[in-house]
Formats: structure tokens, C-alpha cells, sequence
């Protein structure tokens, strides 16, 4: 309270940016609004890019205190190296406050560890039991650091549209690398996968690319595999806040946090409802393996789907 009472003014008006999402996120409790300003814009993107690594070294330093918190026996079970260039990480990072943004990060892929334990536990399966499982959309490696010890890296591929994070991310964690695109109509991937997880992708594509990664990815199953995306729900939108309307169920906005990386025509802030959903899956030959989840992983709906017999 004190802290807060005499806290510059600037960082009082931080405040002033938390969202009033009804499961708010890690994210939403270190939203600065003229931050977020600044990071979406091209000059930031380059610098955080191009720059940054090269001025405090290719790795995020990790705290002593974070080490112990996060590997208390120094068995290094979990990989704690962040890449400067992870959009992620990032997100949480403010001036100053590294600390907190490396445990927020961290803590945000222990929560997608849980929810796929979670998830394997109701499904009945281990994960010996899965051949081959694919992180698509695995950014630098938040979540891929903790599913690496669930399961096989040699098994585990990891997939992004940016070929310099699978790259990052194949190397640190010594999963298997595949590059995507940004149509799902040219993405060309032969292999089968029994467990395909898809965190906070289809909270960011367009309309026209929603559901044409439904149906891409869905192809992508094996006959018994199980796919795994998440999804913000209309109550996310709070107001109209400059989505774009486009269908009963569906809206976009036309905002990202790639600084210029991604054009917001495929890759903006979407939000769906249920309803929808559940239209596109079944458009997709897709049905629920298990109910959904909703608000399971950082707020956003989990949804746990098969192909349709
Ligand atoms: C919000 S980030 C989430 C990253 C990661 N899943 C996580 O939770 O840390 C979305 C990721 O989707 C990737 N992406 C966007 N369009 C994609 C596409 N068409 N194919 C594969 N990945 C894509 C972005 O490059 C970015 O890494």
C-alpha cells in the first residue's frame, strides 16, 4: 500500500492499464499502457531484434534467487535461459523490473506444464504413450522448456512461422524443428502427430486464417491423436476497444505484440465465442475429446479436440 501511495506518478498510471478481463492473466497486472505503445512499433521491433542481444548478451541473466526458486537442488531439471528476443518474455518486461518479468514468464510455462498434465491425466494417456507430439506456434520456448520434461525431445517437434525462434528454440532445448507459414494452405508438413499443442495462436489469427488452421492442423492429427488450441472469449473484448465486428461470435483487432514482425491482416488480438467455436470445429471434423476448459490456461479457454469419427 505504501509502495503504491508513493510511487512516482508514471508508475501509478501504469495501474491504470490493468484490464478489466474477468480471469485477468499475468499479463494484464504489468499492462503499461504507453509501454505497449512503444513495443508494437517497427523502430522497437529492430532494436529488440537486431541490437539488444548484442548489448546484454544473447541470454536474459537469471537471478541467483530465480535459480534457486526454479531448480532448488541445481539438477538444472528446468532449461532457465530466455532469449532477448522472445516476444514473451517481453511482454512481461518493463525497466527495472527483469526479475519479475523472468518469474511471471516462467510461472506462465508451469501453468501450461500443469494444464497438459492435466489434460493427458483425463484422457487416460502417458506420455510414452505418444509417438510424436508438436508444439506449433512454440515461439523461443516458454511452454517448450517445461514440456521437454514430460516428454521426449527427441519426439517433441516444435514449429513457429519465425524460423529464427524454432531455430533458438531447437538448439536450446533440442527439439525437433519445423518452419510453418503464415496460410495454412502452404504449409506443407508430411508427418502425423498424436498430441498437437497450440497455445495462444488462435487468440491472435484473423478470420481469414482461423479457421483454415483449424482444418490444417486437424489434418495434421493422427487417426487417434488429439489437438489442443486455446481461445479468448468475447468477455476478454471489454467494450468494443477497436475490434472489428465481422461476424456474429468473431471479433479482431487489428494489434499485435510483434513490433512489425507479423501483419496484423493474419495475426492480431481475436476473440471468439463458444458458439462460434464449436461451429468452426465442426466445420473442421473436429468434436471435444473432453468438455472445454474454460479460462484454464492464463484466462484463455482450452480446448481439447479429436477428429470426428
Ligand atoms: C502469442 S505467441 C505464443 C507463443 C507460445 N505458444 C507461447 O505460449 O509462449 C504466438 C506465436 O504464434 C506464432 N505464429 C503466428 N502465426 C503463425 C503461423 N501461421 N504458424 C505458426 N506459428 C505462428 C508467432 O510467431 C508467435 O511465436
Amino acid at each position: 500500500m505504501r509502495s503504491r501511495t508513493y510511487a512516482p506518478l508514471f508508475l501509478r498510471l501504469s495501474y491504470a492499464g490493468v484490464s478489466p478481463s474477468p480471469s485477468p492473466s499475468p499479463y494484464d497486472s504489468l499492462s503499461f499502457p504507453y509501454m505497449g505503445w512503444l513495443r508494437r512499433s517497427k523502430a522497437y521491433g529492430f532494436y529488440a531484434r537486431n541490437i539488444r542481444r548484442r548489448v546484454f548478451g544473447s541470454s536474459v541473466a537469471v537471478p541467483r534467487e530465480v535459480h534457486q526458486e526454479w531448480n532448488p537442488s541445481d539438477d538444472e531439471t528446468i532449461d532457465l535461459a530466455v532469449d532477448w528476443r522472445d516476444e514473451m518474455f517481453l511482454h512481461f518486461h518493463r525497466p527495472f523490473r527483469g526479475r519479475r518479468a523472468l518469474k511471471s514468464y516462467l510461472q506462465t510455462g508451469r501453468e501450461t506444464l500443469e494444464v497438459v498434465r492435466t489434460i493427458l491425466d483425463r484422457l487416460g494417456k502417458t506420455p510414452d504413450q505418444l509417438d510424436n507430439v508438436l508444439e506449433f506456434a512454440c515461439g523461443y520456448g516458454r511452454n517448450t522448456r517445461f514440456l521437454r520434461t514430460l516428454f521426449d525431445p527427441a519426439k517433441l517437434y516444435v514449429c513457429d512461422v519465425d524460423p529464427i525462434a524454432v531455430e533458438s528454440n531447437a538448439n536450446r532445448f533440442a527439439t525437433q524443428p519445423l518452419n510453418s507459414k503464415p496460410e495454412p494452405t502452404e504449409w506443407v508438413c508430411e508427418r502425423n502427430f498424436d498430441f498437437v499443442f497450440v497455445a495462444s495462436l488462435f487468440t491472435h489469427l484473423s478470420y481469414e486464417t482461423w479457421e483454415g488452421w483449424l482444418k490444417r492442423l486437424a489434418r495434421a492429427l493422427s487417426p487417434e491423436g488429439h489437438l489442443i488450441i486455446t481461445t479468448h472469449g468475447l468477455d476478454w473484448l471489454n467494450g468494443n476497444n477497436g475490434a472489428v465486428h465481422i461476424e456474429g461470435g468473431f471479433c479482431y483487432r487489428r494489434t499485435n505484440e510483434t513490433s512489425g514482425r507479423l501483419s496484423c491482416d493474419v495475426y492480431g488480438s481475436s476473440y471468439a465465442s463458444t458458439d462460434w467455436v464449436r461451429d468452426r470445429l465442426e466445420e473442421a471434423g473436429l468434436e471435444e475429446a473432453l468438455p472445454h476448459l474454460p479460462s484454464a490456461l492464463w484466462g484463455q479457454d482450452v480446448w481439447v479436440l479429436k477428429r470426428r469419427p
